[in-house]
Formats: structure tokens, sequence, C-alpha cells
């Protein structure tokens, strides 16, 4: 029989970009294949989970066997992030744009003699910090990204305290590396001492496909 480490557990995962609307035909986004949250996703149905993913626009196939919520923006996906509670473990893999529009034109924006429109940003809700700082429903497991150019490990300690989540999955993103849009990762996973209190532990693991990367982090979830 094949091994189901996760049977019984619901799993949320968010996954991709979000598209922050400016007019009817533009937006704001940041780059994300959505790639690695839906291996996640298959690896976590494969384990015997029952899976919900929220995804931004991506160019890929919904995983088989796995609940899929499509959205546009982090307001929506949010909304779903909250429909999908009590769950036992969250990963939020989607590269959430941090800014939206203040106002969205509703018709296309015209370019004029008067120059540039200008665009009034506000910031939009953190989805993993809304949750892992939540009363009632946080999941047991929170776990965040980190995707970083520069200072990899200090800015995923810091980002793991503020964000009040349980681990985070850090990785180096800078272009030379590839892995935007890449098939190939190389990922730390920073985790909360528990003993030691304010202690975090750094586990470096070698470059792996995005697969890889799905199945060794639950491995890690199914003994924790
Ligand atoms: O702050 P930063 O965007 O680098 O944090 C990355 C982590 O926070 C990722 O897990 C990402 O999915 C999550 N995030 C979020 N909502 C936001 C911004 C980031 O859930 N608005």
């Amino acid at each position: 029989p094949v091994p189901r480490p996760l049977a019984g557990k619901r799993v949320l995962i968010t996954a991709g970009p979000t598209h922050e609307p400016i007019d009817p035909v533009r937006y704001i986004a940041n780059r994300s294949s959505g790639k690695q949250g839906f291996a996640i996703a298959a690896a976590a149905q494969a384990a015997g989970a029952e899976v919900i993913l929220v995804s931004g626009p991506v160019d890929l196939d919904d995983p088989a066997g796995v609940t899929v919520r499509h959205v546009e923006s982090a307001r929506h996906m949010l909304e779903q992030v909250e429909a999908a509670l009590p769950v036992d473990i969250a990963i939020f893999a989607a590269a959430v744009a941090d800014w939206r529009v203040a106002s969205e034109g509703a018709q296309k924006l015209k370019k004029t003699s008067a120059g540039m429109p200008p665009l009034q940003l506000v910031e939009n809700p953190d989805i993993l910090a809304t949750i892992s700082k939540m009363k009632d429903k946080r999941p047991p497991l929170v776990i965040g990204f980190a995707a970083e150019t520069e200072h990899l490990i200090d800015n995923a300690k810091a980002k793991l305290k503020r964000k009040g989540c349980d681990w985070i999955v850090a990785n180096d993103v800078s272009p030379a590396t590839g892995v935007m849009g890449g098939d190939r990762n190389t990922v730390h996973l920073l985790s909360k001492n528990s003993e030691k209190d304010g202690d975090i532990a750094v586990d470096s693991w070698p470059v792996m496909t995005k697969e890889q990367v799905a199945t060794e982090l639950v491995t890690h979830i199914a003994k924790s």
C-alpha cells in the first residue's frame, strides 16, 4: 500500500501571483509561475490530505484531486483563504502583490498631453500575517515563503517573527539562480525551535526540482 502520512488532514495552499487591476485592461502583479505551490498541492494530495488550493492567475492545469479556487486579487485570495478555514496546515506560497491601486478606473485610462495618470497605491492585506495572528481559527501549522534576492537567511528570520508563522521556506530568487519560472529551487527551511524559545533552526536543502522540494516539505510536515 502507498503510504498516506497526511490522511485525515486538511491542507490549504496559496499559489501564483495576484493581479491588482488598474483599469479594465491593466494590472499590477508579481512574477510567479505558481509551479512551487501547485507542486506542494499535488504532493499533499498524494500523501492523502484533503487539499484546497487558492490560486492567482497561472498557466497551469489544476492538480488532480485538489479543490482549486481561482482568484485574481489579494482581497479575493484572502476571502477564499478565510472561507477554507479551519484547516490543519496552511502553506502560503503565493506571490501576493503588496499594493493595489486605490481606485480602479472604470474605463481604460487614456494617454493625454497632461502627462501620466497619477496612481495612488494602497497596501493589500497580508494574508499570511492575518491567518498567523488569528485567535480562533489559526491553523496549528502555518508555513510562509520568503523569496529574497539578498541577505536570505537574515531576511527570512525577520519575516518568521514579523508574520507570526511557524515555518518559513526561504529561497534565493536572484536572477542568476533561474528559480523564477524555472523547474528547480534551492531552499532553506526555517523553524521556530520549540525547546529554545526564540531560537530559529535553519535546515538547508540541496538544489532540487520544485516537485522534490514539495515532497520534502510534505515529509517534514508529516513528521512534525
Ligand atoms: O512580505 P513578503 O511578501 O516577502 O512575504 C512572503 C510571504 O508572505 C509568502 O508566504 C507570501 O505568500 C505571504 N504574503 C501574503 N500576503 C501578502 C504578502 C505576502 O500571504 N500580502
